[in-house]
C-alpha cells in the first residue's frame, strides 16, 4: 500500500490531502501537537494520527519511520525548518513543501504583506522575482514571506525531489482565518446590505485546499525538484465571492459598491486589492495537474462548516481579529443612511 505522511496534516491542507488519498487506497499518517485537533471524519477514514513537534528532530524521523512514497510539509515557515525536512525527503519518493504566494515581488518590490500592496503586470509565473531570503520573526509583515523563501531554497539547493507548491489565499473547512466569514457573518446578522470598497472589483485569487490535494496527487506520481504555483481555476472578484456565499446561504442583501469618495474604513475584504493578484497555473498543468473544481464549487463546504461552527458556537481556532475591520456596522448604518437622506434630498 503506498503512504502518505503530512506534517501539520490536521489543518485545512493536510486535512484534504489525506481525505483524497485515503479515499484513493492510500495509507495516510498526519502529525501535529495535540489528537484532539484530528478532525474525526479523518480518524473514521482509517487516517493516523501522530504527535510529533515540528520543531523536533527526533519525533519526526519517528513519524517517518522506514520512508514514505509521499511527504508533504505543511508547516515548514523557516530555513530551519527546512533543514530539519532534508533528511525525511531522503526516505521519501517524492516530497510538497507547502509555501505561499506571499513569496512574490513586483517590479517595486512590494508584496503580500507590504504597506503598499503589488501591482503585476498579469498572472504571476513562478520565475517572477521574490522577496529576499531572511531570518527575522517569520511570524511578522516582513518576516513571513522572506522566510518561506529562506525555505524554499534550503529545500530546492538540496536537490532532492522536493516540490515548492505556492498556493494563494486559501480556503478549507478547519482554517483558522476562514476569509469568507466576512460574509458568512454578515448573513447570519441578517445584514440588509453587503458594501463593497473599489466597487467590489478587487481581485485576490483564491486557492482550495481540495485544489492543493489534486495538485499534491500529481505530484506524488511525478517527483521533482521544482515550484509549482497554486490557485483555483477561477479568480472572482470580491463581489462575485459575496454573490457566491449569499447565493449558497439563501440570503439577498443590497450590494452597496463603494467608490473612492467613501471613507476607507467601508467596505473592506480580504480581497480587495487595487490590481489583481492572479497565478499562472501552467507549470502545475503541463505537469498533468487537473484541479478538483473552481471557487464556488470548493468553498461550500467551507461556508457550511462556518455556519455551524458560529451556531454551535465552538471555534476551536479562529481568530476573529483577523476580521475586525469588516464589521463596524454602526459607521455603515450611519453612511447608508446619510446616502438615502441624501438621495431623498433631505438634509
Ligand atoms: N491560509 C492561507 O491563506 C495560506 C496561503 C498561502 C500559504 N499558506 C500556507 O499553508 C500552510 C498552512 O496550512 P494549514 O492552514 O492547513 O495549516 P495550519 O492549520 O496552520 O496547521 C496545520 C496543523 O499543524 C499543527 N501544527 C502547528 N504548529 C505545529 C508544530 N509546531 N508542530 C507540530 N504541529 C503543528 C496544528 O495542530 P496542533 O495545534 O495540534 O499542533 C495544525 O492543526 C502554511 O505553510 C502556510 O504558509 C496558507
Amino acid at each position: 500500500m503506498t503512504r502518505a505522511l503530512a506534517l501539520g496534516g490536521t489543518g485545512p491542507i493536510g486535512r484534504e490531502i489525506a481525505r483524497r488519498l485515503s479515499a484513493a487506497g492510500w495509507h495516510v499518517d498526519v502529525t501535529g501537537r495535540n489528537a484532539a485537533h484530528m478532525p474525526p471524519e479523518l480518524a473514521a477514514g482509517g487516517v493516523r494520527f501522530i504527535e510529533a513537534d515540528r520543531a523536533d528532530d527526533t519525533q519526526l524521523r519517528t513519524a517517518l519511520g522506514d520512508g514514505a512514497d509521499l511527504l508533504v510539509d505543511c508547516i515548514c515557515y523557516t530555513a530551519a525548518d527546512a533543514r530539519l525536512l532534508l533528511p525525511l525527503a531522503k526516505n521519501a519518493t517524492s516530497t510538497a513543501l507547502i509555501s505561499s504566494r506571499a513569496v512574490y515581488v513586483d517590479s517595486h518590490g512590494n508584496h503580500a504583506n507590504s504597506d503598499v500592496q503589488p501591482s503585476f503586470d498579469g498572472p504571476i509565473h513562478e520565475t517572477q522575482p521574490t522577496m529576499a531570503p531572511g531570518d527575522m520573526d517569520y511570524d511578522s509583515r516582513e518576516g513571513y514571506g522572506a522566510n518561506k523563501v529562506a525555505a524554499e531554497r534550503v529545500a530546492l539547493d538540496s536537490g532532492l525531489p522536493i516540490t515548492v507548491v505556492r498556493p494563494s489565499l486559501v480556503h478549507g473547512v478547519g482554517a483558522a482565518c476562514p476569509r469568507e466569514w466576512v460574509f458568512v457573518k454578515r448573513v447570519l446578522d441578517r445584514r440588509e446590505a453587503v458594501l463593497l470598497a473599489h466597487q467590489g472589483a478587487g481581485i485576490v485569487q483564491p486557492t482550495a485546499a481540495a485544489n492543493i490535494a489534486a495538485l499534491v496527487k500529481t505530484i506524488a506520481a511525478r517527483p521533482g525538484t521544482r515550484i509549482l504555483n497554486c490557485a483555483d481555476p477561477d479568480a472572482p472578484s470580491a463581489l462575485e465571492i459575496s454573490r457566491v456565499v449569499s447565493r449558497h446561504l439563501g440570503h439577498t442583501w443590497e450590494e452597496v459598491l463603494l467608490d473612492e469618495t467613501a471613507p476607507d474604513t467601508l467596505g473592506r475584504t480580504p480581497w480587495d486589492s487595487p490590481c489583481p493578484v492572479v497565478l499562472d497555473m501552467s507549470a502545475a498543468e503541463d505537469l498533468g495537474y487537473r484541479p478538483a473544481g473552481d471557487y464556488a464549487a470548493m468553498v461550500t463546504a467551507e461556508i457550511d462548516w462556518l455556519v455551524d461552527t458560529a451556531r454551535a458556537g465552538s471555534w476551536s481556532r479562529m481568530d476573529a481579529s483577523h476580521f475586525s475591520l469588516c464589521f463596524d456596522y454602526a459607521t455603515e448604518d450611519e453612511f447608508l443612511a446619510r446616502r438615502r437622506r441624501t438621495e431623498a434630498g433631505q438634509p
